[in-house]
């Protein structure tokens, strides 16, 4: 058959806000592991679409490997932003990443989708995906495509809509 058009996506976020749990869940059944670690440095991932191949970079979210993040900005046209919608402590910390990321000169003027997913929409703790794009001040974004979804990673809830959306901003 046709071979999809290839894009290279960014999955970015704080450590433990479901970033591999996310991208494992968009992979074919046989294709998806079980047992979900934190990751290390980075991951290379691969998903397809109807339409799209994505080559995704699952980037480690903690604090002694964020300063990875900004070699593969020059490389991704599209950023996945994943936010633990339970970690009410962190919002800011999330927020701080964000903000840095979005003034990074490989970033700030190009215009790249971003795909918020406020994740954990299943705890009881979590806050609503409004609620979340207030805490990031996302309004303030007006250079670049964005949406956020409500995901329950794992069932998997909210996922499609996200990544649809996605795909139709790099058809
Ligand atoms: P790093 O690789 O350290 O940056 O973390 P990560 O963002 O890749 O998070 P990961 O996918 O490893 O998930 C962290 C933990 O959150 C795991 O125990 C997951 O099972 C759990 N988790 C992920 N998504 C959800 C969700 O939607 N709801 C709940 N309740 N737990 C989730
Ligand atoms: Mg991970």
């Amino acid at each position: 058959g046709l071979k999809k058009k290839e894009v290279h996506v960014l999955c970015l976020g704080l450590d433990n806000s479901g970033k591999t749990t996310i991208i494992n869940k968009l992979k074919p059944s046989n294709a998806q592991t079980q047992d979900i670690v934190p990751t290390i440095g980075f991951s290379i991932e691969k998903f397809k679409t109807s339409s799209l191949s994505f080559t995704v970079f699952d980037m480690s979210g903690q604090g002694k490997y964020r300063d990875l993040w900004e070699h593969y900005y020059k490389e991704g046209q599209a950023i996945i932003f994943v936010i633990d919608s339970s970690d009410k402590l962190r919002m800011v910390v999330a927020k701080e990443e964000l903000d840095t990321l979005l003034n990074h000169p490989d970033i700030k003027h190009r215009r790249l989708p971003i795909l918020f997913f406020a994740n954990k929409m299943d705890l009881r703790e979590a806050v609503s995906s409004v609620k979340v794009s207030q805490l990031l001040s996302l309004e303030n974004i007006k250079d670049k495509p964005w949406h956020i979804c409500a995901s329950d990673a794992l069932k998997g809830e909210g996922l499609q809509e996200g990544v649809d959306w996605l795909q139709g901003q790099m058809q």
